[in-house]
């Protein structure tokens, strides 16, 4: 049997390798909620514009709405032969309301209709990643508040560098899922046009509205070119760009967890609710959670390297490549909201040891820079001297396997002879963050005041409307 939505001039079916090649249905399902909002939207304007009737459009809106009603009751049976979810829609209210049901495409084609629906479930993706996001930040913040104070090591090339507070160390991340819902909503403003009257690429001979569809359907505004409107996916790569740079600072969370709950750093521990054992070793706790926010980072920046690779050749306008442009979305944008989720519970559950974690802090000589600073200060040296004297204070203690304050002023004084016991005042990590006051830097006052800006401005955000960023 020929296709009866398009199958005119075919005499034959589809060889069953092509129905399966062909068919998006098994994933495009998912687009039947903003499948119908669109063609809801198209009816009432062919009806405003006198293109169908009022009669034929009340006729074609009760019918969509009782699909939407299947599909939501979960009795609606999704038909492999109809290829697509506009096809599977459309058929399904033929059946139910007859013929007067073929109107609907007026004026439209499978090409707008894909890409409005595109547009709006990435749209509402990506409001609810903020959500997310921004949930995730609230419990960051919150958590920096209670360790401004406390000192942990900061690293450069994973070696001790200087001491920073853990409350800081959150804060950076806080700041990076900033950066990241502010890539996502700046996405959503450049996708946020309404691509529906663009039909098959050329526009159409009917007088529709483009402005109605576009309000009706919460975009700015119509898109300006039909040809672009129908083959473009950058609105899907750049949720998929935003997903992966997410994915990435998630990733990087992630290893510091694993890092960080190893027997050897000791600064965190998960509890049961984040850790897996281990059917052979009794004694382990493995944090798989914060291992597969690594691993998955994987396959959300491989699906954005997918969609790149699936458009970097195609000539204008649509071409049935483009169909592969949704499973890779799907799949990357439900992982990162699942990697979301998985950090936030962690986030609630980590508890540090703050013991543990300021004895690290001092260790490598760690506050050498701030004895060098203190050089320069107080004594006037220049900061390469300075380096060179603390170079060699580092070396005796190093030497005698002490810290920096444990030397005494005279086995100082005979590297510097200018130094004065006041130098004692700067040594020790807690004397350390707590004079790095320059801004952005670690001292606890420092993170308070920036950990607060950032709970005021969430809550505030989350009672701005989406997309109002
Ligand atoms: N299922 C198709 C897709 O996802 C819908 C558009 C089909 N258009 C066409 N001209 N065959 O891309």
């Amino acid at each position: 049997m020929s296709n009866k939505m398009w199958g005119g001039r075919f005499a034959a079916g589809p060889d069953a390798i092509m129905a399966e090649i062909n068919a998006s249905i098994g994933f495009d399902y998912r687009f039947a909620a903003q499948d119908i909002k669109g063609s809801l939207a198209h009816v009432a304007m062919l009806a405003a514009t006198g293109i169908v009737t009022p009669e034929t459009a009340v006729a074609i809106s009760e019918g969509l709405n009782q699909v939407k009603g299947e599909i939501e009751r979960g009795v609606f049976t999704f038909s492999h032969a109809l290829e697509d979810v506009h096809m599977n829609v459309e058929a399904r209210l033929g059946e139910l309301i007859g013929p007067e049901a073929g109107r609907l495409h007026t004026a439209r084609s499978r090409n707008d209709q894909v890409a409005v629906d595109f547009r709006l479930w990435i749209r509402d993706t990506i409001d609810h990643l903020d959500g997310q996001l921004r949930d995730l930040q609230k419990i960051l913040a919150d958590r920096a508040i209670s360790y401004a104070s406390n000192v942990m090591p900061g690293f450069t090339h994973l070696q001790s560098a200087q001491p920073v507070t853990f409350g800081h160390h959150l804060l950076a991340y806080v700041e990076m899922f900033g950066r990241d819902r502010s890539r996502f909503a700046d996405s959503r403003r450049r996708l946020n046009e309404c691509p529906l009257g663009a039909a098959a690429l050329a526009g159409t001979s009917f007088p529709i509205d483009r402005e109605q569809t576009a309000r009706a359907l919460g975009f700015d505004r119509p898109t300006a070119n039909s040809l672009d409107s129908v083959s473009d996916r950058d609105f899907v790569l750049e949720a998929l760009a935003a997903a992966a740079i997410c994915a990435t600072h998630l990733s990087r969370f992630g290893e510091e967890i694993v890092l960080w709950t190893t027997p050897q750093f000791g600064f965190v521990a998960l509890s049961d609710a984040f850790t897996t054992g281990s059917s052979i070793m009794p004694q382990k706790r493995n944090p798989d959670a914060a291992e597969l926010l690594r691993g998955k980072a994987g396959r959300v920046i491989g699906a954005l390297t997918g969609l790149l690779i699936v458009m970097k050749g195609l000539p204008l306008a649509y071409s049935k490549d483009m169909q592969e442009d949704k499973e890779g979305a799907f799949d990357s944008l439900h992982t990162l909201s699942l990697c979301i989720a998985a950090m936030t519970g962690m986030a609630k559950d980590l508890r540090p040891d703050l013991k543990r974690m300021k004895a690290a802090a001092g260790v490598g000589y760690a506050t050498a820079t701030d004895l060098a600073d203190w050089l320069v200060r107080a004594l006037g040296l220049p900061f390469r001297q300075a380096h060179h004297v603390t170079g060699a204070l580092v070396k005796i203690a190093a030497e005698r396997n002490i810290s920096l304050e444990k030397l005494t002023l005279e086995d100082m004084r005979a590297v510097e002879p200018g130094i004065t016991p006041d130098v004692f005042g700067v040594l020790g990590v807690e004397k350390s963050v707590k004079s790095r006051t320059s801004f952005g830097g670690t001292a606890p006052a420092n993170v308070r005041a920036q950990a607060r800006r950032w709970k005021a401005r969430l809550e505030k955000e989350s009672h701005a409307p989406p997309g109002s960023r």
